[in-house]
């Protein structure tokens, strides 16, 4: 056995198809509606927790590059208000991990490492305001992260999580507390999130690879958490719970069957429709820039065709469009004739949450 004193983890972010848009209970981060979402891969976050680094807090985090995260990822701009909901998820995790630990027959760190001031540092590899949940990567590395830091047997825990999906949905479940859409970016691709559970969704899909169009990196005004609040206050709320379960339930036969053009479908109207929500609330607010609105205007046709790309909205101006990895070159060519200006991340599907380091 050997005590830890430093974890790196990386999470990857995940683009739901069907929104998770309004709490049902907000104390335990329990949404109206469940959720089905695609795990990225390279577009993810850093998290190095070093215990007992010479730090009086219990958790420090210091803006700086995670040791082993690759030079082009980085450091989020945190302040107070960030860094404190980090804080008191690394406490929530840390409080919960020994019971969890027992449940599955392993052992809390027995020389007290768990109870030591953490340092941490964080990264992501893609821009903070690029349109892509850096919450979701961030919580969910940060949650493996202090649950490595509390295991007695970092190896055995390890073996158990990359074997179990009982102990990774235990995981993503103690994450929803720091982020909602975290508990999704623990397994994947395809995630389902309904109540206080996650599961994997079973897809016929060949491979596929994911664009992200970046047409702003301004940081957004309206947080998730107003979003969540504000969406209620729309005349389309009424009905939205039913909806975007009959989306899913279509979405899930559909992606069984590998039905691009059903899914495609699916989820160009799920995203106008969490929109409308923002753009018909009591004080309509709208993540759109100019640009938004020309490349959906833009990318209408192709949702037409017989292999039509899947594009989707977060709470965000950015525009992300999966498609087959056949389809990729076509895709970046068109873009980059028609908008010669826009950046764009390129990614594919993954599997979740990882083990990277432990010493
Ligand atoms: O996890 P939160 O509270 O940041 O909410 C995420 C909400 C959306 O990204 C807009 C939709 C989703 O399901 O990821």
């Amino acid at each position: 056995m050997r005590r830890v004193v430093r974890v790196l983890t990386r999470a990857p972010s995940n683009i739901a198809l069907i929104k998770y848009m309004g709490k049902k209970d907000a104390a335990n981060q329990l949404p109206d509606n469940g959720s089905l979402s695609m795990t990225l891969d390279r577009l993810c976050s850093f998290v190095e927790l070093s215990i007992g680094a010479g730090t009086s807090d219990p958790v420090e985090w210091l803006p700086e590059l995670p040791e082993g995260a690759p030079a082009h990822a980085r450091v989020p701009e945190l302040e107070g208000p960030g860094i404190l909901k980090v804080r008191r998820h690394v406490e929530r995790v840390r409080e919960a991990m020994p019971s969890l630990l027992e449940a599955f027959g392993l052992g809390a760190s027995g020389d007290g490492a768990s109870r030591q001031p953490f340092v941490l540092r964080t990264a992501n590899t893609f821009p903070q305001a690029s349109g892509i949940a850096s919450s979701a990567s961030s919580f969910a590395a940060l949650t493996l992260a202090v649950a490595f830091a509390c295991a007695r047997d970092p190896d055995g825990f390890n073996k158990i999580y990359l074997e179990n999906k009982s102990l990774v949905r235990a995981l993503a479940a103690l994450s929803r507390y720091g982020s909602g859409s975290s508990c999704r970016s623990f397994e994947g691709p395809w995630v389902e999130w309904e109540g206080e559970e996650t599961h994997g969704v079973t897809s016929g899909l060949p491979e596929l690879r994911h664009l992200v169009l970046v047409v702003s990196e301004k940081l957004k005004r309206v947080s998730s958490s107003q979003a969540h609040l504000a969406v209620k206050t729309s005349p389309l709320w009424q009905g939205r719970v039913e909806r975007a379960t009959a989306r899913r339930v279509s979405l899930k036969a559909a992606l069984a069957l590998g039905e691009l053009a059903t899914i495609s479908r699916i989820a160009w109207a799920e995203a106008w429709e969490m929109h409308s929500l923002f753009h018909t609330a009591s004080q309509p607010f709208s993540y759109w820039e100019g640009g938004t609105m020309d490349l959906l205007q833009w990318l209408a046709p192709a949702m037409q065709g017989d292999s039509p790309p899947i594009v989707t909205l977060d709470a965000g101006p950015n525009t992300h469009l999966t498609c087959l990895s056949e389809q990729l070159e076509h895709w970046k060519g068109r873009i980059q004739r028609d908008f010669p200006g826009i950046s764009v991340l390129e990614d594919q599907p993954g599997v979740g949450a990882r083990l990277v380091q432990v010493q």
